[in-house]
């Protein structure tokens, strides 16, 4: 596709078109043009939108990854400081501990383990939920709820429907707890935001927890599996992170590009007609960026298809690019860095388990990660 229609017309038809970005300049182009919005509802008629907000509190409408500037500026100032690298960086100790405690029930499990459901899985979850303020007993089933809502390619199951519930209900009284008795947790601070300065709504202060939550984990659980996959399919680039591991924070660099935890950026519109690279692009079309495709274009890096933990100069786009790149980059590349570190020292002849079927890829668009890594 990079090489013949490197901007592909997915489907047509109907009165609108989807397409796919696959080459890394475009990719960039697309993701810093305020010409691609965010917000589909910008498209539609006053009426019709003043239809859609008479809905109730709905937990999902207004994240500020789906939002455009002022309102994604007002919400992303909001938080950035506590996803500054040297906030972070504070928590490297704390995730130190989580991952030490996960791989000594690993060591004690009988039988075989897997890297993802023992420890890919759990540790990122456990750290988003105590920088949130969610108690640790409740962290079962909150893992649940947020994993049925990742799940759904159907928004209208039954299933999905009764998780987002309990999931708002919860979330309802958690905040009543924090706002009678606030902690030193960014729920609490949020919450203080909201009733102050008058900063965040209802339904962002809620939309807002809920991105958080989802966006920073099944991603990062990716990027622990990716990066150690690809270190498992390549001995001998496992071997120079063993030998050297300083090299540990460019092999998650390279796993990101590699084995990209999100294969699509989130959609876009375009908000009117335009030529975008050779193409006509009418507004209202949906445009994703193939991030995974991007990170592979061979004129941007060298030896693309190969996996080098040694690359410099590594500008991948695994965190997305312009106003929306990722919140949450400098804590996945330190979960990352601190997964893989701690899992080296304590298995340091750790290896795939290769008398079982090759690790497969989890049939989901979006996001690219193993159902497993026996
Ligand atoms: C946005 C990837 C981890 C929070 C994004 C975007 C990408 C991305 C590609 C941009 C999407 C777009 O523009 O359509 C990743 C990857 C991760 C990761 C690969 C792990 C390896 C995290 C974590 C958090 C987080 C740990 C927070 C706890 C966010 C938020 C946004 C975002 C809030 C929206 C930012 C905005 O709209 O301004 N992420 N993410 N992410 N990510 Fe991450």
């Amino acid at each position: 596709l990079r090489l013949n229609q490197p901007v592909f017309p997915m489907s047509s038809g109907g009165s609108n078109s989807s397409w796919i970005i696959t080459k890394y300049d475009h990719v960039k182009e697309l993701l810093k043009s305020p010409s691609f919005i965010k917000d589909q509802n910008k498209l539609f008629s006053q009426s019709s939108r003043e239809e859609m907000n008479a809905d109730e509190l709905n937990i999902f409408q207004n994240m500020m990854l789906d939002v455009d500037p002022p309102d994604h500026t007002r919400l992303r100032k909001l938080v950035q400081p506590y996803f500054n690298p040297k906030t972070i960086k504070q928590l490297e100790p704390r995730i130190t501990e989580i991952a030490q405690e996960l791989l000594e029930e690993m060591k004690h499990k009988k039988g075989s383990v897997d890297l993802i459901d023992d420890y890919a899985f759990p540790l990122p979850i456990i750290v988003i939920s105590e920088l949130l303020g969610v108690p640790v007993e409740d962290r079962n089933k909150f893992r649940k709820w947020s994993n049925t809502i990742v799940a759904a390619s159907d928004n209208m199951t039954a299933d999905f429907q009764e998780d987002v519930e309990a999931f708002t209900a919860y979330l309802t009284s958690l905040f009543e707890k924090r706002k009678a008795e606030p902690e030193e947790d960014l729920i609490s601070s949020l919450l203080q935001t909201a009733e102050e300065e008058e900063q965040l709504t209802k339904a962002e202060l809620y939309s807002m927890v809920v991105l958080l939550i989802i966006a920073g984990h099944e991603t990062t659980v990716n990027l622990i599996g990716n990066t150690m996959f690809a270190l498992f399919e390549h001995p001998e680039q496992m071997s120079k992170i063993k030998f050297d591991q300083t090299l540990i924070p460019s092999a998650i660099e390279e796993g990101l590009r590699f084995y990209s935890p999100v294969d699509f950026s989130t959609a876009r519109w375009a908000e009117e007609d335009m030529e975008f690279h050779g193409q006509e692009i009418r507004g209202g079309d949906l445009v994703l960026a193939s991030i995974s495709s991007a990170n592979r274009d061979e004129e941007k890096f060298s030896h693309a298809e190969q996996f080098d933990v040694t690359r410099s100069k590594n500008a991948h786009v695994a965190f997305g690019f312009g106003i929306h790149f990722c919140l949450g980059a400098p804590l996945a590349r330190l979960e990352g860095k601190v997964a893989i570190e701690e899992l080296l020292s304590a298995f340091p002849n750790i290896d795939l388990n290769r008398t079982m079927n090759r690790p497969e890829w989890k049939p989901v668009f979006l996001l690219r990660g193993l159902s497993q890594l026996p």
